[in-house]
Parts: C-alpha cells; sequence; structure tokens
C-alpha cells in the first residue's frame, strides 16, 4: 500500500504524540510524496491546472481512483509537522455541501502538500467571469446562477456560525468558488491562512486579484470580522448577476468598478441595467434586482449594517422579503485606492487572530465543545494585511 495512517484519535483536535508517533483525525489521510508524485506524473506541468498564492494546483488520479486537486504549498510554509497536522485536522473537520472535501495530505521532509476532490467545472473567474458561457460550454442561466449564489451563502454561513471553530474565510473572491459537475458551487481555500507561518501574508501576494474583494475596514485598518467576508460575499453576488468582475479596466470610466456602478444604478432606481446582458432578458427582473440590493446591503461601508450570512440566505431564497429596508452607501474602493502599508493591528474582540477564529467575547459565541480553544493566540493577531495599493 503506497499511502499510509499516522495513529488515529478520536476528536478532531490536536494530534498528540504516542511513542513519537502523531494521530491524525479519521478523516484525514496522509499520503505518501510517492504516491502524490505518480498521481500527478511527477507533477508533470500538463497536469497543472493552476497557481494561486499558495502555491500550485496540479490535477491528479490516486491510486484509491479518486480525481484530486493537489495543492502543492509554497517553500515559505514552512510549519512543523505537529503544527501542520492540528491545522489540518481542525479543517478536514468542517464539512458541508458547499465546501471542497479535504481528502488529506502530505507531509514528508519540507512537502506540505493538501489533496482535495477535484471539481470538474473549475472556478467561477475562469468560466463565468470569463465569458465562459461560451468558451466552457457550462450555461449560466438564471436559475444555475441563483443556485450559485444560495449555495455559496449556505457554505460561508456555515463556516461562520455553525462549524467548531467558527471561521473567517477571508478570501472569498471568484477564484475560490469552484463548480462541480451539477453546477453545484463550493467554497475553496478557507482554514488556509492557517497554515502558514505568522510572517507570511498571503493577502499580501495577491493583492491585485483580491483587493476588490476587500473590505474597507480590513484593507485600511486590519480588522478582520465575518462583516468582512460578508462584504466580499456581497461583491461576489453582484458579480454573478453581472456577469463581470468587480474591476474592469477595459470598460469606459464611469462604469470600471461595479460597486460604484451598482450603487449609482441603485440610486438612479435602475438596478436592472446592471444585469448579464449575456443572460439575453431571459431572467426574473425583480429577483435579479433582490439580489443585486442583497449585495448592496452586504457592501455597506459599516460592518454593522451589513446582515450576517444566515440572514443573507433567508433574503436571497425569499424566506424573509428586504421590506423596501435603507441600503447606504457601499465602502468603495476607491475611497482607500491611495492608501499604502497598514501594520497588523492588535486583535480586538470580535475580530479574529492570524488562524480566522472567530473571537466570541463581543459576538456571545460559545466555544467549541474543548475541541478548540477559539480564543487562542488573539495577542499575536496578524489578521491585518500588509501591502501598499497597487490599482
Ligand atoms: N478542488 C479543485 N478542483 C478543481 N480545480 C481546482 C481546485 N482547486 C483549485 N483549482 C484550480 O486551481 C486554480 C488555482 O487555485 P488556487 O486556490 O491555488 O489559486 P487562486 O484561487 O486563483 O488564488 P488564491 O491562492 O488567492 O486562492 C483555481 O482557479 C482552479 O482553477
Ligand atoms: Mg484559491
Amino acid at each position: 500500500m503506497d499511502c499510509f495512517w499516522f495513529s488515529r484519535h478520536k476528536s478532531g483536535g490536536k494530534p498528540s504524540e504516542v511513542d513519537g508517533e502523531l494521530s491524525v483525525s479519521d478523516k484525514v489521510k496522509i499520503y505518501k510524496y510517492k504516491e502524490i508524485r505518480q498521481a500527478t506524473d511527477d507533477f508533470n506541468p500538463v497536469n497543472k491546472i493552476g497557481e494561486g498564492g499558495f502555491g500550485s494546483v496540479y490535477k491528479g488520479h490516486l491510486k484509491d481512483g479518486k480525481v484530486a486537486a493537489i495543492k502543492v504549498l509554497s517553500a515559505e510554509s514552512r510549519q512543523g509537522v505537529k503544527e501542520f497536522l492540528t491545522e489540518i485536522n481542525v479543517i478536514s473537520e468542517i464539512q458541508h455541501e458547499n465546501l471542497v472535501k479535504l481528502y488529506g495530505c502530505c507531509v514528508e521532509g519540507n512537502h506540505r502538500i493538501l489533496v482535495y476532490n477535484y471539481l470538474e467545472n473549475n472556478s467561477l473567474d475562469k468560466t463565468l467571469l470569463a465569458g465562459g458561457y461560451t468558451r466552457s460550454g457550462v450555461q449560466f442561466d438564471w436559475s444555475t446562477r441563483a443556485n450559485i449564489c444560495i449555495g455559496i451563502a449556505k457554505g460561508l454561513a456555515f463556516l461562520h456560525e455553525e462549524a467548531r471553530p467558527q471561521i473567517v474565510h477571508r478570501d472569498i473572491k471568484a477564484s475560490n468558488i469552484l463548480l462541480d459537475r451539477h453546477l453545484s458551487p463550493k467554497i475553496s481555500d478557507f482554514g488556509l491562512a492557517r497554515l502558514m507561518p505568522p510572517n507570511m501574508t498571503h493577502v499580501s501576494t495577491r493583492v491585485a486579484g483580491t483587493l476588490g474583494y476587500l473590505a474597507p475596514e480590513y484593507a485600511v485598518r486590519g480588522q478582520l470580522t465575518r462583516k468582512a467576508d460578508i462584504y466580499s460575499f456581497g461583491v461576489l453576488l453582484m458579480e454573478i448577476v453581472s456577469g463581470r468582475s468587480n474591476r474592469n479596466l477595459r470598460l469606459p470610466t464611469e462604469y470600471q468598478y461595479l460597486l460604484e456602478r451598482a450603487w449609482e444604478l441603485y440610486e438612479r432606481n435602475e438596478l436592472v441595467d446592471l444585469v448579464d446582458t449575456g443572460l439575453n432578458g431571459v431572467f426574473d427582473a425583480e429577483e435579479a434586482c433582490r439580489y443585486l440590493k442583497i449585495g448592496l446591503l452586504c457592501t455597506q461601508d459599516s460592518p454593522k449594517l451589513r446582515p450576517s450570512m444566515s440572514k443573507v440566505v433567508k433574503l436571497l431564497t425569499g424566506v424573509r422579503g428586504l421590506d423596501n429596508k435603507k441600503i447606504t452607501r457601499p465602502g468603495l474602493i476607491s475611497d482607500f485606492m491611495d492608501l499604502k502599508v497598514r501594520e497588523p493591528v492588535e486583535t480586538k474582540a470580535g475580530e479574529v487572530n492570524r488562524h480566522n477564529y472567530v473571537n466570541p467575547s463581543s459576538y456571545n459565541v460559545t466555544s467549541s465543545s474543548g475541541t478548540r480553544d477559539n480564543s487562542s493566540g488573539a495577542s499575536s493577531a496578524n489578521a491585518g494585511c500588509s501591502f501598499s495599493s497597487t490599482i
């Protein structure tokens, strides 16, 4: 057998060390480097399907017949085996139909590799936002888009409100939404910041692609709370309905920033003009405008005014109505375009440490039943992103 198992433990907490052997959750498979090499044909470039801030991603065929997306973490990620497995254990316990499933990992020598379920229909940025309904053959009709929005909202609500520990994703964006063969959405990369050493801020390496999704209070002051994810979700929601990315420099200046455009149209009561023309008019205009308004609710400048993700699910599915709810101006990217490097800030109540655990003190969040101390590391905050604005 080419894969082996560390000894098992029943809870999803820290791997324990018994006779020098590490134990891992029974949800995690530990792959040998040799098997990963075989699965990817020795990391053949032909099998490379993407490259992100954490490293390269390969498609691979595992011995047990599974097709996997194999993420080779970059050299900067030199966490010790025990720390790495501790985080892997936590991530592997977090399962939901709208989250990408982690099959396991490889931790031999300096190698840190994650093995995920492979999703057949790629990421939203490479399909829908790349005009994919013509190129990839995938049809993003209105009901498909509505299902995608609701699925993402449910996955994020689960991470924020039900998972143990509750997790702030920190990098909600189109490239982190993958689609399975039925076009059901799966959020990827949740918990990944936990696998990075404290001095490595993932966001700083990918500012250009990520900036348009960043809530102003996170980008400017480093305040990372669930509300920052909700802002990013709002941007994504508007991208899905409009079929364009949040920033498109090829458009005339006044149309380049999706949020600015959306707010302008909202104020003129002409939001319907933002809906993707690629739908050829085949959509429920009332519903599409409702989705855009929910996007605007989520991106309001004041984090307090943004709804929780469980409320967003209810609003999207129509369980709750918008009832002419007042929407205030979004926090706009252009308002902080000229700002430069921010230092990480001290974690305050309700914000999260670098591991993205929610600090429960201001949210009345009950700590998970002994599996994790949600407030651990609160004093070594590194949640602030350090970058210079490059747009
Ligand atoms: N589980 C998966 N199934 C199918 N394709 C995947 C999977 N995970 C990643 N990919 C592909 O690999 C690409 C790169 O993913 P990766 O997460 O490394 O980078 P990213 O999402 O573009 O940026 P970031 O590192 O900021 O998340 C994705 O856009 C997607 O096309
Ligand atoms: Mg990603």
